[in-house]
């Protein structure tokens, strides 16, 4: 069993992707909704938040774990590998493709100030960069959005507009999405930049995808892949209407 979890609904962007690869498999889906957000915590706060939610993840009988969520994968991915004999497998943000790609040679960087401050984002950026200039933004309220279910529309608009625009402005023609709920706002976001922009080939990038796929080898090379069935248990550690609606939606 696949055991994934977010601080929220965000890790159901993840969950997506996966599902494309591994459709037969069974998944408990956990989202941190009565902590979230994670993006302004202490690093000792999401390590005990991920290390709880580890325990119930291993007690109803997983055997990986996708922590879908970047804040906390660079806050507590370490921690937990030490601590649990299980594999996790972590979010990146895909700094590498979009300095393979950028033709005006910045690339823009959206996510929580958790992850942007992480010496496991900083360690990233500096390997993957390439002489490229990466700029970087928080995502300020997309979260929250997110976790209202309001991705479209005048007031998802002029949130996303206010972190995206400094980016566009410096020169960015790709944008990463560093947090798995930002996703979600896609349709937002790619309005928006084409709006602000019009003539500027503006890409997202989510790596979502890649991870789905970095899981998939890892569960062969480990003889884990089930093929029993599709199912998916979803747990909220708050309300669980957003989940669901979110989930009905995918
Ligand atoms: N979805 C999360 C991430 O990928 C966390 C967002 C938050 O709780 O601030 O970073």
């Amino acid at each position: 069993m696949i055991g994934i979890f977010d601080s929220g609904t965000g890790g159901l962007s993840v969950f997506k992707e996966i599902r494309r690869l591994l459709p037969e498999e069974k998944y408990i889906y956990y989202s941190d909704n009565a902590h979230c957000p994670y993006g302004e915590k202490s690093r000792e706060y999401i390590i005990e938040r991920s290390r709880t939610i580890t325990k119930f993840l291993l007690e109803n009988g997983c055997d990986i774990i996708v922590v879908a969520c970047n804040t906390a994968t660079a806050a507590a991915i370490a921690a937990l590998r030490e601590e649990f004999p299980v594999r996790f497998i972590g979010m990146e943000p895909a700094v590498k493709p979009a300095v393979k790609t950028t033709k005006t040679g910045v690339v823009g960087v959206l996510a929580t100030a958790g992850t942007l401050k992480a010496d496991k984002y900083l360690n990233t950026r500096e390997r993957f960069s390439e002489g490229v200039r990466i700029t970087e933004h928080v995502g300020q309220g997309f979260v929250e959005l997110v976790e209202k279910g309001c991705l479209t529309g005048p007031e998802a608009e002029s949130i996303v507009k206010a972190s995206l625009k400094p980016l566009l402005d410096d020169g960015a023609d790709r944008i990463v999405l560093g947090c798995t709920h930002y996703p979600f706002l896609w349709e937002t976001i790619s309005k928006t930049a084409a709006e602000l922009y019009p003539d500027r080939e503006i890409e997202i990038i989510d790596p979502a995808p890649a991870v789905a796929r970095h899981l998939l080898e890892i569960m062969k090379q480990e003889g884990i892949i089930r093929n029993e069935g599709f199912s998916i248990t979803l747990h909220s550690s708050g309300d669980s209407k957003i989940l669901k609606e979110t989930f009905d939606r995918l």
